[in-house]
């Protein structure tokens, strides 16, 4: 996805876009634990999800789109993307809030399904759209403070990614 341009050259931009590559591994999974109709892998693997897409968009939604959205060029489709970040979740609020009711299971896998493509085309935004813009824009200086508020955060900012589970290194 995207090593045409570079993108991954720089650490940073290369473990948002690695990021991406493991949520549409796990959404894979999900789409085909759907298929097959086993529902409980598919929650399994949807909450495994969730687990990489909440601090995924923090970082993005607290050291990168604040650094972007001063760029007057930029500031719209910063404010468009976390439009669509709230978008996302607000949809998994309403699945946690379909219960266990008869029919439910359907609606969840609908729901499900309709998050996946939404994420799909988002994380193409930003790797195609913002991702670039961000390495023709930003300066070493904002990088280092991306990668500071993701240490703080617990990240791995500075530190080689090893290969997941679900990444080709990995298996
Ligand atoms: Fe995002
Ligand atoms: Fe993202």
């Amino acid at each position: 996805m995207c090593d045409h341009c570079g993108c991954r050259d720089l650490t940073t931009v290369r473990r948002l876009m690695d990021e991406h590559d493991e949520l549409r591994a796990l959404g894979d999974v999900v789409r085909r634990a759907l298929a097959d109709g086993d529902v409980g892998r598919a929650r399994d693997h949807f909450l495994a999800l969730l687990r990489v897409l909440g601090p995924h968009v923090a970082k993005e939604e607290k050291a990168l789109f604040p650094l972007l959205a001063r760029v007057a060029e930029l500031s719209e489709h910063v404010a468009a993307l976390e439009g669509e970040h709230a978008d996302l979740f607000d949809a998994v609020d309403d699945l946690d809030d379909l219960g266990e009711a008869a029919g439910s299971a359907e609606l969840w896998s609908d729901g499900v399904r309709r998050i996946l493509h939404e994420l799909d085309e988002h994380m193409f935004k930003e790797d195609f759209g913002l991702f670039p813009a961000a390495l023709a824009t930003l300066d070493g200086a904002d990088w280092d403070a991306v990668d500071a508020w993701e240490l703080a955060a617990g990240g791995n900012a500075g530190r080689p990614v090893p290969p997941g589970p679900l990444s080709p290194a990995g298996g």
